[in-house]
């Protein structure tokens, strides 16, 4: 039987893996599941992998907050140990987070495989570590699943076509799991945003919110927009941390809250008005669901959710978000979700075939128990 030791560290990893390993375990390959504690708290952790009905990790490095520097080092050395205590056919990585990055190094240092799910993003923009940490997983992987065809034509243009498999988006799987197993309704009513066409934010980028300034301007203009649709934004440990600091007040009508419970996020995401966010992830999500995105960022890795017609790159730019926040409200909202190729809830199991398929092509002898 083949092992693949699958990596996780931060909330959108779980997402993302959780329809692959559960798919692998049915093309019968044993999955160590290694939690590097880069995300800790339970909102952002342990809460999410229930939901998601993964098993316990098997092991958790609990290498917690730090520099780059020191966060990457920790999962480096600790998945190194954990490949010599546990050997592995392939190391499963998933997404742009340091956890990524280190897991993948690792695993190529000491020769095994790496397999990299949503591979071949690009924003373009090296001053992201997440632009970084993608580009140099993907160089170091020898099976590479992409979400969707620019990744495969970034790749292609990096000289990367070996081992490049269109597979679709995990997120997607996760996300029409959990939201025919969730109550709207009840949702709704908890979040206090029952009956009204209301606005969902999240904003986590250390790009924005470690600068006073920035953050300031963005929360002056959710007060306006608020106006018009009361503003939910579940706010990440990092925002609510700088907010605290600089004694940021929210205007009344935006509500703060701490990060929420999966499935009532994507409850609250698909009955939204309007989302604004900096986050990959939502992106994606709001395309899948139809719901309309404000993106606050100068660059995308996600492209497909422009063409798509959901989301719109307004630039980290207090003007342009009134102006286009303004022009989405008092839109129609979109009749009908747009339909993005292979984001149809089998990109897991497509991965975990592709998968299967690498370990026996490669010849990969099983590792002995
Ligand atoms: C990380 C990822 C980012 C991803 C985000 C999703 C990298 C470089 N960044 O950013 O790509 O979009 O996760 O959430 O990997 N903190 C807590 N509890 C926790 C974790 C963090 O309170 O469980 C606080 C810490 O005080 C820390 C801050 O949040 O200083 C930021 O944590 P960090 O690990 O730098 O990553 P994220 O900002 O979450």
């Amino acid at each position: 039987m083949h092992t693949v030791l699958a990596v996780v560290g931060a909330r959108p990893n779980f997402v993302k893996m959780a329809p692959v390993t559960e798919a692998l375990a049915r093309e019968g390959i044993a999955v160590r599941l290694l939690h590097t504690g880069q995300h800790y708290d339970r909102a952002l952790s342990d809460g999410f992998i229930e939901r998601l009905g993964m098993p316990q990790p098997d092991a958790n490095l609990g290498v917690g907050s730090g520099t780059h520097a020191a966060q990457t080092a920790g999962v480096l050395a600790g998945v190194e140990a954990d490949l010599a205590a546990n050997p592995a056919d392939l190391v499963l990585v998933a997404g742009d987070v340091n956890s990524t990055l280190a897991a993948a190094l690792a695993a190529t240092k000491v020769h095994v495989a790496v397999a990299h799910v949503e591979s071949g993003l690009r924003s373009r923009d090296w001053s992201m570590p997440e632009e970084v940490n993608r580009i140099v997983t993907d160089r170091i992987s020898d099976l590479l699943l992409c979400t969707s065809a620019d990744a495969v034509s970034n790749l292609a243009a990096e000289g990367i076509r070996d081992g490049v498999e269109l597979v679709g988006n995990t997120m997607i799987d996760s996300l029409l799991r959990i939201l025919e197993a969730t109550d709207r309704a009840a949702a709704l009513e908890a979040a206090g945003v029952e009956g009204r066409a209301f606005v969902l934010v999240t904003l986590h980028r250390p790009a924005l919110v470690d600068h006073r300034d920035r953050l300031a301007a963005v929360i002056e203009v959710l007060g306006e927009v608020a106006e018009t649709a009361p503003v939910l934004f579940p706010a990440h440990p990092r925002t609510i941390a700088h907010l605290e600091r600089w004694g940021l007040e929210l205007p009344p009508l935006v509500r703060l809250v701490p990060p929420m419970d999966y499935a009532e996020f994507i409850a609250l995401e698909a009955e939204a008005r309007l989302v604004i966010t900096d986050s990959g992830g939502l992106q994606e999500e709001s395309s899948a669901l139809g719901v309309p995105c404000l993106t606050y960022r100068d660059s995308t890795e996600r492209p497909v959710t422009i063409e798509a017609g959901t989301n719109e790159l307004v630039g980290v730019d207090p003007e342009a978000l009134r102006a286009a926040a303004g022009r989405a409200l008092a839109a129609d909202p979109p009749a009908e979700p747009p339909r993005i190729p292979l984001w149809d809830g089998q990109a897991g199991p497509r991965a975990a075939a592709a998968i299967a398929s690498f370990l026996a092509e490669r010849e990969v002898s099983p590792t002995p128990a």
